[in-house]
């Protein structure tokens, strides 16, 4: 029996997580104030109203024009402090944590602005006690060559982000088009990890090539890799962890894809259970470990087991796994 204290009090790394989708509908508002920003709503109430999405692509037509609401690096301090914050009282004790440049460089704020504003509620993250780095993000509808850019412009700030990712829609955006940025991110002594998604079609293809041509580390979602028992043995013996999101599947797949999570547990896959958007996805990761307890029937164990897997794939080293686990 689950409760929510249990799910909430399991000390756990969140390894999928976007800065820019923890943005709150209060903080929306406040900022809207602050930056003279015309949302189009001007209650809480109004603006949960537009969070009405059914897959990947109608959640993403309400989170990037939100974004314009983050203009100074204070800006998106306080969004990763008020996330920080919220994840603590989730359990988490380590916190590796995505972000979008383009999306804020594309409207014309700078690289270093969102940089700098996220690494300073890391530092004070840490001072607090909770580990926690950032990984940056590529958004793979825009082009391989403005993905290079900005891996390049943010070259500077390489001791603020320990990782790449990618994310936005992967239609017609396989891995495979981010090839040389990747590369050069590896060459860079950067992790890479990258979103493969449920509910593409050729998803199993993205999937086998992020593991086997351009080296990810991790799969974020991915779990349809159950699709295919070699790449699923692939996974296990690489120690490739998957980053699953079982409230935000719910909304964008209609599913949590939870007998997936359990079937490749059992396979000796590390999976790991996360909140991707929280503000956007109905609950933080606490509220996402409940949510697949009690609609799959999974006991503590299980609980425990998936906490285990997320330290154990976290981008940190043994001694610093030994100390959180
Ligand atoms: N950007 C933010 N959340 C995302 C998700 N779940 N998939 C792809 N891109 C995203
Ligand atoms: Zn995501």
């Amino acid at each position: 029996d689950v409760t929510r204290d249990f799910a909430f009090g399991l000390p756990k790394a969140e390894l999928h997580l976007h800065l820019e989708g923890t943005l709150e509908p209060d903080l929306k508002l406040a900022l809207a104030r602050k930056n003279g920003v015309d949302i189009g709503q001007s209650t809480v109430e109004e603006v949960q109203a537009t969070y009405q999405f059914n897959d990947l692509t109608s959640f993403l037509a309400v989170y990037y024009p939100a974004m314009d609401v983050l203009q100074d690096e204070d800006d998106f301090h306080d969004l990763a402090a008020a996330y920080f914050e919220r994840a603590r009282a989730n359990g988490v004790v380590r916190a590796e944590c995505f972000f979008d440049p383009q999306a804020h460089t594309s409207r014309g704020i700078a690289i270093e602005t969102v940089i700098r504003g996220y690494h300073r509620a890391v530092v004070e993250a840490r001072e607090a006690g909770l580990s926690a780095d950032l990984i940056l993000c590529f958004l793979r509808d825009m082009s391989a060559q403005s993905a290079l850019e900005t891996l390049q412009a943010a070259l500077p700030y390489k001791d603020m982000f320990i990782g790449v990712g990618l994310d936005s829609d992967e239609r017609d955006n396989p891995p495979t088009k981010f090839a040389d940025v990747f590369a050069l991110a590896r060459q860079t002594g950067l992790h890479v990890t990258m979103h493969c998604d449920i509910d593409q079609v050729g998803s199993i293809d993205n999937i086998r090539a992020a593991l086997t041509e351009l080296g990810t580390e991790r799969l974020d979602h991915g779990t349809n890799i159950v699709e295919d028992p070699e790449l699923v043995a692939y996974a296990r013996d690489h120690g490739i962890g998957l980053t699953s999101c079982p409230l935000s599947n719910s909304f964008v797949t209609e599913e949590m894809k939870g007998k997936e999570i359990v079937e490749l547990t059992a396979a000796g896959v590390k999976v790991s259970v996360n909140s991707d958007d929280p503000a956007y996805f109905g609950g933080y990761v606490g509220d996402n470990y409940l949510a697949l307890a009690e609609r799959f029937d999974l006991g503590r164990a299980d609980l425990e087991r998936i906490a285990r897997n997320s330290i154990e794939i976290a981008w940190i080293s043994d001694d610093e796994k030994d100390e959180l686990l």
